[in-house]
């Protein structure tokens, strides 16, 4: 983070447009919710830009501002959105779609909602398998459809009146991929994107599009996508922040308020099961071996990297962690999680704790996504580029520099998000301590 403590932050003047690739469940969720949220209709929940505080100074000061009015950022009033699908439905239809939404408030949104149609999008079948594009661009290599997704970014920029523009990935898990050599340097990647290497993905491109536009890009789904050397190259060549990945909601983020405690007690854990049921389009998706094993991966490191077998071999080394998503329609967007815990304690008496979730998955999501938005706006004017670690607090798989282990236990990223915020405002950093109130 190449920046001073207090440095100036250029003001949120004007308006801010988000983009994100893929209009289903998550982003309609995400712009109703605003479009709600503007019109008196409904209340923030779970956004820690519109409803969190940060604490200042001494307990003692009571000084615990909200966050929105401590960091200059977007007003929800200033947000203007833009998207790119491969289904023609406009955001209002697709909302419907994912029925995630009570009817009687998207009626009452309908204007602003059915205005927003999504762009064709760049889709490569091979890559999300489950689905059928019936709008998607066509070009000469992958290159031209990179250059295609610019010209939108820019045709976006001017028709919205934007001043700036951050871009959001909402689309499909990707089928599983690796880093590989077109992924290494930025120079391989630009070869390659004229040869339409079949290594870089859909989500590839709108990032490469985004960076190169100057537009900072969150990744909203365990794809590859921005964790490869070429883009990280290319996003510290133009100043762009980047932050992923995978949406931190549902069933991890149950296992990262949950694991962090077991380990503070020294309690071991001999398994964790963890089985999932959903039925919307993301779990249609899901339901392909490839691409559930993307999520599949972003959702075991979590655990691993939280208990720390390495430093607690006794508690945690036979630890079996077992995780499954099954495909089950009549749920839709109303995910249930079960997790059974077998954990044990002192002597090594065996204990268990068993969990049902019964949460939206959407519901969870789209506050994320506003918080994201915005705050990667505000890490764009003020100076901060490449990987924002500090926005792990996000993330199921928080991207880090490189030899850098994650961070997931959520307290330990809201710490680092709220001490990054003091940071930003040249504010003392909060270590906890506390022995000077004892002076
Ligand atoms: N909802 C959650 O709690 C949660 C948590 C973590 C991650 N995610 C991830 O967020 C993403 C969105 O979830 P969702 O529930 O909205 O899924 P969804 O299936 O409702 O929406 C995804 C949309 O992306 C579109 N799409 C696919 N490939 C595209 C491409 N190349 N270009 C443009 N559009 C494309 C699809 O047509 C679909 O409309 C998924 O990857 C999901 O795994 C969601």
């Amino acid at each position: 983070m190449p920046i001073e403590k207090g440095a100036a932050i250029q003001p949120a003047a004007g308006k801010l447009g988000v983009l994100t690739p893929g209009m289903g469940a998550v982003t309609t969720t995400f712009i109703a919710g605003v479009e709600a949220v503007r019109r008196g209709l409904a209340k923030p929940i779970g956004s820690l830009t519109q409803m969190g505080t940060v604490r200042l100074g001494k307990r003692t000061d009571n000084r615990s501002p909200q966050i929105q009015d401590f960091v200059p950022l977007a007003a929800l009033d200033e947000l203007v959105f833009g998207g790119w699908d491969i289904f023609a439905d406009n955001v209002y239809e697709a909302a419907v779609h994912a029925g995630v939404l009570e009817p009687k408030l998207l009626e009452a949104l309908r204007g602003p909602l059915e205005a927003i149609r999504p762009m064709p999008g760049v889709f490569e079948q091979r890559y999300v398998p489950r689905l059928r594009a019936t709008q998607a661009k066509q070009g000469r290599n992958k290159m031209d459809l990179a250059e295609q997704l610019m010209d939108d970014i820019a045709q976006f920029r001017e028709r919205s009146g934007a001043s700036r523009l951050v871009m959001v990935w909402c689309g499909s898990t990707e089928t599983f991929q690796k880093a590989g050599v077109v992924h290494s340097s930025l120079q391989n990647f630009e070869c390659w994107l004229q040869k339409s290497d079949p290594e870089i993905a859909p989500s590839q491109i709108y990032a490469y599009a985004a960076l190169k536009s100057g537009v900072p890009f969150a990744n909203g789904a365990p794809n590859l996508t921005v964790d490869t050397a070429a883009l990280q190259e290319l996003a510290r060549e133009r100043q762009v922040p980047i932050a992923g990945k995978d949406y931190k909601t549902g069933q991890t983020f149950m296992k990262t308020l949950i694991a962090p405690g077991l380990k503070s007690r020294l309690l071991g854990v001999s398994g964790w099961f963890s089985s999932n049921i959903l039925g919307n389009r993301d779990g249609e998706v899901l339901d392909d071996p490839e691409a559930h094993k993307t999520k599949e991966e972003s959702k075991l490191s979590a655990l691993e990297q939280i208990l720390q077998p390495e430093l607690y071999p006794e508690l945690y080394s036979n630890m079996y962690h077992k995780v499954r998503i099954h495909y089950y329609p009549p749920r839709g967007d109303n995910k249930e999680g079960w997790d059974n815990v077998d954990i044990f304690g002192w002597l090594g008496y065996p204990m268990q704790i068993k969990i049902d979730f019964l949460c939206r998955d959407s519901i969870l999501a789209a506050p994320l996504v506003l918080d994201l938005a915005l705050f990667l706006d505000l890490a764009q004017r003020a100076g901060m580029h490449g990987i924002q670690e500090w926005l792990s607090f996000y993330f199921k798989s928080p991207m880090t520099a490189p030899g850098l282990y994650p961070e997931h236990d959520v307290f330990i990223q809201l710490m680092k998000l709220k001490n990054t915020l003091r940071w930003l405002r040249g504010e003392d950093l909060i270590t906890h301590l506390g022995l000077e109130y004892y002076d």
